[in-house]
């Protein structure tokens, strides 16, 4: 842990109470000088940190920001949890993570962005990210899956964000399969994965996790062509201060917990559970660019292997794969 992370922990964990800067020059070994530059730090970055003389340090507010160490802080401290980064804006945090996965080749590493300048979505569409209104972040993980098993990280990660989203901010979020989370009849999240898969061993080399939370509602709406199907959790400049660290943290917390025995699939009964499309009449199309060429069916369940288990009109059954079909409810 950086110098600055343990000073900023200090804080945080004596709020009420002044540290002096001796002390926690001795705590970390550092020199009363190095403490007081990460203070500086601290404050540039919004931290309203009283500072007294004979007192010494007091951290009056933190500022709703996202922040590396307000994530920490709220994961399970028993997690060997990824690295953490943050970033005001990016292009894509699954595309940078991409970028620069050799860079990390053994260790998780989860990069979270306040702004995507050109996130991406499923089936090369675009995902609407703008700045202060929504949390994106990737997760770059090494796990020990086929290609096939991949799935099993989208459906988690579902999950995950599903519980996160009820445990942080109380409402009952809901999946659409296969990886949307619905609010309120809106969408307010959507999820990312890519793999890339190594051929000799046909397992995967790693693969990234990448979900974007929309948070409030931007200012002037959201563009035509989503506002029929895009929500927020909260009404523009509403949202509860610090949200965006705590859903990542619960997020990843929730994950982990799935991740560590991700091939008996941990996560299918919360998935199921939340899964909205059991028992409703959709449309099933075979061709996202052709959306009038459609039929109707009664989707019955979610097998074991993920697939949409669905009645069609002449009464027989059918399995869907992800990735096969788009489902519209009617
Ligand atoms: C979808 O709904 O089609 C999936 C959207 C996935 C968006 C997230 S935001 C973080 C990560 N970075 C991206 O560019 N996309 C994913």
């Amino acid at each position: 842990m950086s110098a600055r992370d343990k000073i900023f922990n200090a804080l945080i964990n004596n709020r009420d109470d002044y540290i002096s800067g001796g002390q926690m020059a001795a705590d970390f070994g550092i020199s009363r000088n190095a403490v007081w530059k990460n203070v500086k730090s601290l404050q540039e970055q919004g931290y309203v940190i009283e500072a007294v003389t004979n007192k010494g340090y007091r951290l009056v507010k933190c500022p709703d920001i996202l922040s590396p160490e307000l994530i920490k802080k709220e994961l399970n401290p028993a997690l060997s949890g990824p690295d953490i980064e943050v970033r005001a804006e990016v292009t894509s945090t699954n595309t940078v993570l991409k970028e620069t996965a050799s860079l990390h080749p053994d260790k998780d590493y989860l990069l979270v962005a306040g702004r995507q300048t050109m996130g991406r979505g499923r089936l090369g569409r675009k995902f609407y990210s703008p700045d202060g209104d929504g949390v994106y972040f990737s997760l770059l993980l090494h796990p020990k899956l086929t290609g096939a098993e991949s799935q099993y990280l989208t459906t988690a990660i579902a999950a995950a964000v599903a519980k996160a989203i009820e445990k942080v901010c109380g409402f009952n979020a809901v999946i659409k399969w296969v990886n949307d989370i619905f609010v309120n009849g809106k969408k307010v999240c959507g999820i990312l994965t890519e793999a890339v898969i190594d051929f000799e061993t046909a397992g995967l080399e790693y693969a990234i996790v990448g979900t974007g939370i929309n948070i409030t509602t931007p200012k002037d709406g959201y563009p035509d062509e989503i506002k029929d199907v895009a929500g927020a959790l909260y009404e523009h400049g509403k949202a509860i201060p610090g949200v965006r660290n705590s859903l990542v943290a619960a997020t990843i917390n929730y994950f982990y917990e799935y991740y560590e025995k991700l091939a008996e699939k941990p996560f299918l009964e919360e998935y199921k559970k939340r899964s909205f499309l059991i028992g409703e009449r959709v449309k099933v199309i075979g061709n996202i660019a052709a959306p009038d060429d459609y039929y109707e069916a009664r989707v019955l369940d979610i097998d074991n292997d993920l697939r949409l288990v669905i009645e069609t009109p002449d009464g027989g059954i059918k399995t869907l794969m992800t990735g096969e079909v788009s489902i519209r409810k009617i």
